[in-house]
């Protein structure tokens, strides 16, 4: 495995990889990997000939500087990680690699921005499509990996593909759980004892709004939800929202005809967690 911190040294080996005939697959991370990001490797090793992970704390995607201060780094340990994994080649660059000019572009991706976490943090997913479009320019992979964990990051970077037409099939990757149903997050290692324990509520409270899809109407269940988590003294939830898995839109009616997924963001002290659930049952009308 090659670590490179420079765009004309990816761009020779990859052009080296291209010549021998390898398509590209590349994983996009901001680095404190875990489970999650490793299983994106792992299926980018199984679909494509070699693997490109960058790490990259991108600073224009934080709308709250104390959440980038504070944001995980440990590069010798992810580089550790990856050394036993299917990445080929590692991108670390210095912020002055990806931005040598202040990156103004305004992306629009509609109302696909408009809710949740483009909601709660405003010029969030600007940033997100500032560094993946720059990154996708640089890498040019033929396949990118993203996890439904991040389930509307994955639905604007699609969007963004297709207005940009971009020549790059996006790979939607399942959600890796800790043993206790927890969604493996890089912002986990910020969790107390106490909030750790707390946080297993979270995904918990997703899988028993699953069962009660029959019972209770989409806006009954939105509420119960939200009432549930809270009940721990530990968490606020910031906003759960039952949407149209492809629009984003909320979701009125169990009898709409559409993938319904339930997104939840809650704050465990000072720690911002994020989950997701497809709804698998059908409604009892
Ligand atoms: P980061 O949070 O490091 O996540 C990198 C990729 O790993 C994303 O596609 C994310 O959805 C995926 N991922 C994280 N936790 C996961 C889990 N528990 N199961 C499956 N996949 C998981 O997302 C970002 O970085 C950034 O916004 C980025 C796309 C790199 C742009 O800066």
């Amino acid at each position: 495995m090659q670590v490179v911190k420079h765009i004309n040294e990816l761009r020779t080996l990859l052009d080296h990889s291209r010549k021998e005939g390898l398509t590209i697959g590349f994983v996009p991370t901001m680095g404190a990997l875990h489970a999650g990001h490793l299983s994106l490797v792992e299926l980018a090793g199984q679909q494509t000939g070699f693997v490109v992970v960058s790490i990259f704390v991108n600073p224009t995607q934080f709308n709250d500087k104390a959440d980038l201060d504070r944001y995980p780094r440990d590069l010798q340990k992810d580089l550790d990680l990856l050394s036993s994994s299917l990445c080929q080649l590692v991108f670390a660059p210095e912020p002055n690699e990806i931005y040598p000019e202040p990156d103004t572009r305004q992306f629009n991706f509609g109302t696909l921005e408009q809710v949740m976490e483009g909601k709660f943090r405003p010029g969030h997913f600007n940033g997100v499509a500032q560094v993946v479009s720059r990154l996708f320019d640089i890498v040019q992979p033929d396949k990118a990996f993203f996890g439904q964990k991040d389930f509307q990051q994955l639905a604007i970077i699609r969007e963004m593909v297709r207005k940009m037409k971009l020549g790059v099939e996006i790979v939607s990757c399942p959600i890796i759980r800790e043993a206790d149903g927890l969604a493996m997050s890089s912002r986990n290692m910020l969790l107390d004892a106490v909030q750790r324990q707390s946080a297993v509520h979270i995904s918990a409270t997703l899988s028993e709004a699953n069962n009660k899809t029959g019972d209770l109407s989409v806006e009954e269940l939105c509420r119960w939800v939200i009432a549930r988590i809270n009940e721990n003294e530990q968490l606020k939830t910031e906003y759960f929202e039952i949407v149209n898995s492809l629009t984003l839109m909320p979701v009125m009616s169990w009898d709409e005809p559409c993938v319904k997924v339930g997104c939840i963001a809650v704050h465990c002290g000072k720690v911002r967690l994020i989950d997701n659930i497809e709804f698998t049952k059908k409604s009892i009308q």
